[in-house]
């Protein structure tokens, strides 16, 4: 049995003040109704440290949105997963498709920050997905299959095993249209197709692949019950403490 995982990601939003009030309000409602997902805020680097004092007491683990493929030294505004891992962060974002886009993360730079974040005990959440451009041509399967298998051929299979992989196609990211269940979960079987072949069944039937784009309270439930879909990483409705605890209770 997979434990599925509701992360999310805050993206580049919230003062230190409503992180604060959120946060402290999705510790009641954990506290209070005992999810039966692993719940996950990807917060800015900022708050990384007071995400991990607010969440005391819970069961609400705290990730970074990136880290350097570097482990110390002269990188100026870099930020080291060492470094993440230090103030008691325990996952860390890797590849989200904005990190790919707007700062050109190609594969071998993911993969020297995977093998930076498991040597320092995160847990990287592999983000990966199609554009709109790819999904219409309807080669979107072949497309992260590559994004996977680019990444893969520099990991051993502890490696990969360690590994959460994040499905989300661009065109479902913060525009309100998510794919639907039948998409999600075809896809999330390809992935898991994809490790199997590069790994081993047993590890192809416990990593845990969850979906992202535009997830909501209307639509996490289905999304969810599909076998393949282990949870989501959520965005915008992460940022409504109402919505996110809806979320939250769905998985
Ligand atoms: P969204 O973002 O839920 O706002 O679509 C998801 C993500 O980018 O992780």
């Amino acid at each position: 049995m997979r434990q599925k995982i509701v992360a999310g990601n805050w993206k580049l939003n919230l003062l230190q003040k409503e992180a604060r009030t959120l946060t402290k309000a999705l510790v009641k409602h954990t506290i209070e109704n005992a999810p039966n997902a692993e719940v996950v805020l990807c917060v800015p680097h900022l708050y990384l440290e007071k995400g991990n004092n607010w969440t005391y007491g819970s069961s609400i683990k705290i990730s970074a949105q990136d880290c350097s493929q570097h482990s110390s030294g002269a990188f100026t505004g870099e930020v080291a997963a060492r470094q993440i891992s230090s103030v008691g962060a325990t996952y860390v974002l890797i590849g989200h498709s904005e990190r790919r886009e707007y700062f050109k993360e190609d594969a071998t730079l993911l993969t020297a920050k995977i093998k930076q974040a498991l040597e320092s005990g995160l847990t990287p959440i592999l983000c990966c997905g199609e554009s709109l451009e790819v999904r219409k041509k309807e080669t979107h399967v072949e497309f992260v299959s590559g994004q996977l298998t680019q990444v893969f051929g520099n990991l051993d299979n502890t490696e990969i095993a360690s590994l959460v992989i994040a499905y989300e196609p661009i065109w479902a990211i913060g525009t309100g249209e998510t794919a639907t269940p039948e998409q999600a979960q075809s896809m999330h079987q390809a992935i898991r197709n994809v490790v199997q072949v590069s790994t081993t069944e047993k590890i192809a039937n416990e990593i845990r692949i969850l979906y992202g784009g535009s997830v909501k309270p209307n639509t996490a439930p289905e999304l969810f019950g599909q076998s393949d879909i282990d949870g989501g990483l959520v965005g915008g409705a992460s940022l409504n403490v109402d919505d996110f605890c809806k979320i939250i209770d769905a998985a």
